[in-house]
């Protein structure tokens, strides 16, 4: 989970990088570091902290001019973020420098073999022992390309690489091996980075590598290959979105950007789902209707806020397509015996399509000869690769950590798949999933709608910036709302926030309720009376014992207005629906108190992105 950039072409390379690296910085921002060739010489700069430090040191220090380099940005995995443990390393003779992105899992014996070898180590880290093993092997000829791939040979784990080597100045070779790496093609200069927004502002035109794939970068033109040498095959595309999505556009932040451009990014992602007949047709879908109609049982994994819009899913399919559903954190999965078979059909959420967690838990599906149906939002990344049909969210670069906008497109992604499932096991007429979609196609006028009235929510916050503690009860799909809102607090205020099933208060965490505890309750709509009239019970309860209550309700529910405290109203909407509206003032209470704490809501500490490590 560290960004990486390299360059070769006809510009300053160092403007190119550290300009990438700016846009890469959401995936790691411990420390920053580059290398340029110029004049057939190494010159490297890093320093520890974000990159504003790199920059002044640059600044005070300026490296020669090249047009070749490469830059990295760190989520520290193997020893502390400082400057020595920063990127790029270098061998003994100062002529290799690389970057590295990911865990090689075997990095104690090879250390102990280069040490032996009489090679000096001086950082922590993994990556150093690629350094020097591509000394070594450099020594036995054959160019830096084939030092690499026979490096790779050598190493366990996950891994995105990129080397130069003072005696090739026009090559910048990369590598991967479970962790991202895409390919920018440029005219008469070309990129390489763990994502497209490093390189956009260049050039719309990409190449996804695939696995165990080395990649040899020059101005004139990119080759890549297998571990063993072996031409491998490519996919071109072609990026759909522009440098101003990957910009602030105005906003002090990228996450309160994204939490406007909700109403959108909802719309978009809906944008031509329904065909001329009036069915639901969804992209890349690669499991056929005859396939889907064997399913038997679905398996949800998934990791943080993609794992919450897992819990919702449960609620559709289950209600929607009659199909048993289990919903599973991704990092549990394979560590259990889950039960499947060619008939389960497992889904994986995740924005990034680079998490670790949710691609081992595809592979090991993968296995068991389940069925795989990816939910993605970055196109070209792994685990649209790895399942049977993905289905994109239309969501646009989510740069801010804390995941907003990705996440009601996820929403939508699985309505839409409960809906498709409804519709080809006949579980559903066709015109009660039609209408169905119409309702979804009046959601990012409602989320806009409770965008225009945060005001007071944002008062709210403010008011609360001194509190050590919140909690958040919900009941059905409430209750998964209640889990985002209190991860989105703990995420970007560091503040003790939990989520819990409303009915679950009573054995066990009404005990934490003490005067003026502020607790937030995502209230069911009135027409599900039992579960509407169960959290009104609810709130009375904690309030009878001093809780601040916080009320977030649908526009004209008196009924609850005597126990909130504070009341937020959202548009009415039907209840599995519902957590498009209610997720939205939680983001925002959540933005608003970590700003009034003083801290930077794009970039919590300790956080990174993509979590490319297990
Ligand atoms: C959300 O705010 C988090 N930053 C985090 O929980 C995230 O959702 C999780 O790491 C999963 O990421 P993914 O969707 O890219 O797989």
């Amino acid at each position: 989970m560290c960004g990486i950039v390299g360059y070769v072409g006809g510009r300053p390379a160092l403007d190119v990088v550290v300009g990438g690296l700016a846009r890469l910085e959401y995936r790691g921002y411990d420390s920053a570091g580059v290398a340029v060739l110029a004049d057939g010489k190494l010159a490297t700069a890093k320093r520890a902290g974000k990159l504003a430090n790199l920059r002044a040191a640059l600044e005070e220090e300026p490296p020669p001019a090249g047009t070749l380099g490469m830059g990295h940005t760190r989520w520290a995995t193997h020893g502390p973020p400082n400057d020595r443990n920063a990127h790029p390393h270098v061998d003994c003779t100062g002529s290799v420098a690389v970057i590295h992105n990911g865990i090689i899992e075997n990095f104690a014996e090879l250390r102990a073999e280069l040490e032996e070898g009489g090679h000096g180590l001086e950082s922590d880290t993994d990556t150093e022992a690629v350094a020097h093993l591509l000394e070594d092997e450099l020594k036995s000829g054959g160019g830096l390309a084939d030092a690499m791939r026979r490096v790779c040979r050598r190493l366990e784990g996950a891994f995105t690489l990129v080397a130069v080597h003072s005696g090739d100045p026009d090559l910048v070779v990369g590598a991967r091996r479970n962790s991202p790496l895409v390919v920018g093609v440029g005219d008469g200069e070309n990129f390489l980075a763990s994502d497209v927004a490093a390189f956009i502002a260049h050039t719309r035109d990409a190449i996804e590598l695939g696995q165990d794939q080395v990649v040899e970068l020059r101005a004139a033109g990119v080759t890549v290959t297998d571990f063993e040498g072996r031409p491998a095959e490519v996919k071109e595309y072609h990026v759909d979105w522009d440098v101003s999505a990957a910009e602030k556009g105005g906003y002090d932040y990228f996450m309160l950007k994204e939490i406007a451009e909700q109403p959108r990014a909802v719309a978009d992602t809906l944008l031509g789902r329904i065909g001329s007949d009036g069915r639901l047709h969804l992209d890349e879908m690669r499991i056929s209707d005859r396939e889907l109609r064997e399913v038997d049982k679905i398996i949800i994994v998934a990791c943080g806020t993609s794992y919450h819009a897992g819990l919702i899913a449960k609620y559709a399919i289950e209600h929607w397509a009659g199909l048993p559903c289990e919903v599973e954190l991704a990092s549990e999965f394979r560590y259990r015996d889950p039960i499947l078979s060619p008939s389960t059909l497992v889904i994986a959420i995740s924005q990034s399509g680079e998490t670790m967690d949710a691609l081992m838990a595809v592979r090991h599906a993968r296995e068991q000869k389940a069925k795989l149906l990816g939910i993605c939002n970055v196109n070209g990344s792994t685990l649209p690769r790895e399942c049977d049909g993905v289905l994109y969210t239309h969501a646009g670069p989510e740069i801010a950590v804390a995941s907003t906008k990705a996440f009601l497109t996820q929403l939508v992604a699985v309505y839409l798949i409960a809906l498709y499932l409804a519709q080809v096991r006949g579980t559903k007429w066709g015109d009660e999933v039609f209408a169905m979609v119409q309702l979804l196609e009046r959601m990012p006028e409602k989320v806009d709608k409770v965008l225009e009235t945060m005001e007071p929510v944002r008062e709210l916050a403010r008011s609360l910036a001194g509190e050590h503690c919140v909690l958040f009860l919900g009941r059905h799909v409430g209750f998964p709302v209640a889990l985002e809102g209190a991860l989105k607090l703990k995420e970007l205020a560091y503040m003790h926030a939990e989520g819990f099933a409303a009915g679950e208060l009573k054995h066990g965490p009404i005990a934490l309720i003490e005067e003026n505890l502020p607790v937030v309750v995502v209230v069911p709509p009135r027409a599900r009376d039992v579960l509407h009239d169960k959290i009104v019970s609810n709130i009375q309860e904690i309030r009878a014992r001093g809780a601040r209550t916080i009320v977030i309700a649908e526009e004209g529910d008196e009924s609850v207005e005597p126990y909130a405290d504070t009341l937020i109203s959202v548009p009415p909407v039907p209840t599995l629906l519902q957590p498009l509206v209610t997720t939205v003032p939680l983001q925002v209470f959540a933005c608003e108190l970590a700003t009034a704490k003083g801290h930077d809501v794009d970039q919590p500490r300790n956080l990174a992105k993509s979590v490319t490590v297990e």
